[in-house]
């Protein structure tokens, strides 16, 4: 086989349920997590090594400058996970193209992790006989990180653990979203630790989070009003804590006719929802116009997780 490439979607995080700090450092999670049609693409190909290449996708405005381009990249450990399962050494170029926004809370270091389980057991793997199914490959993500399975699954679906336990969400219809990213990153387990001290400043326990009802509810029946109403994120105050700036970004959405808006994930990208597809573009020229985000995409919701092209 010569080359093999994927397509991968970002996720946004419709329910961030943020739980106790366990003993082995994550937080037990409710996440609902529903990719969107923000994707990055990975070509893996036969070379003499394990090699990594990370560029900006064609008219992405991408920053790939914090990405590592060698064993770090967690496409080179889903490579290595593969090729290990297998029985083969771990020898293939990953090209990586990137059009999800850069440590922006939107899972696009899993999402090139997913692509690249799926593309190098394509390359690996016995076509008559796989060694690896689809589920099989959703736990192989587990062990790179907690979004990585949810990148391979794709579609909605409820993580529960760490995140990596999931459940896929019925839903009806198409919801439309515009994503406004911020010219920062923020680090996750600076997001978590954030929400640990606040929580601890208020002394207040760490709820057990659970999957909200309503949310639920208004996916099942693709009601759009209903899911804007229902999306929360337990680390947006810490999100906001840390870059307060933000909150003039979720403002800024809301005045302009969003019927739902919340930080995604560990941010600092700003998701919001719109009613319908023509609301989306009006939503995205006007929170461009205003000049609060380094850039503003539009994207659709849900569709499939990592699949070859
Ligand atoms: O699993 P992953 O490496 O993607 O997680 C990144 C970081 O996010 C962890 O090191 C941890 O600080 C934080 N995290 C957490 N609880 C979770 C998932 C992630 O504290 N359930």
């Amino acid at each position: 086989m010569s080359a093999v490439t994927v397509r991968v979607p970002a996720k946004v995080n419709l329910q961030l349920g943020v739980g106790p700090l366990r003993d082995d450092g994550y937080h037990d999670l409710v996440n609902v997590f529903h990719a969107v049609s923000l994707f990055d693409e990975v070509t893996a190909e036969p070379a003499g090594r394990l090699e990594v290449r990370v560029e900006a996708a064609l008219d992405a405005r991408v920053d790939v400058g914090g990405v590592p381009a060698d064993d770090d990249n967690l496409a080179a450990r889903a490579a290595r996970l593969v090729a290990a399962r297998l029985g083969v050494e771990p020898r293939v170029a990953l090209r990586i193209r990137k059009a999800i926004p850069v440590a922006g809370g939107m899972a696009g270091g899993s999402a090139d992790a997913a692509a690249a389980l799926v593309a190098c057991a394509r390359l690996w793997d016995d076509p008559g006989e796989p060694a690896l199914d689809r589920d099989d490959l959703v736990e192989l993500g587990a062990e790179i990180g907690s979004d990585v399975p949810f990148a391979v699954l794709g579609g909605t679906a409820v993580g529960v653990g760490r995140g990596e336990r999931l459940t896929s969400a019925l839903t009806r219809g198409t919801f439309h979203w515009v994503f406004a990213t911020a010219g920062f990153g923020l680090s996750t387990p600076a997001v978590y630790a954030e929400c640990d001290r606040l929580r601890e400043l208020r002394g207040e326990p760490a709820p057990q989070p659970s999957v909200s009802e309503e949310l639920m509810t208004a996916l099942a029946t693709g009601d759009a009003k209903g899911l804007g109403a229902a999306l929360t994120n337990d680390l947006e105050e810490a999100a906001l804590s840390l870059r307060p700036s933000l909150g003039r970004v979720l403002d800024a959405g809301r005045e302009l006719g969003a019927i739902g808006a919340l930080v995604s994930g560990s941010g600092p990208t700003c998701a919001f929802l719109a009613g319908t597809e023509e609301d989306a573009d009006g939503l995205a020229r006007a929170l461009d116009g205003a000049g609060v985000a380094a850039q503003v995409h539009r994207a659709s919701g849900p569709v499939p997780g990592a699949t070859v092209v």
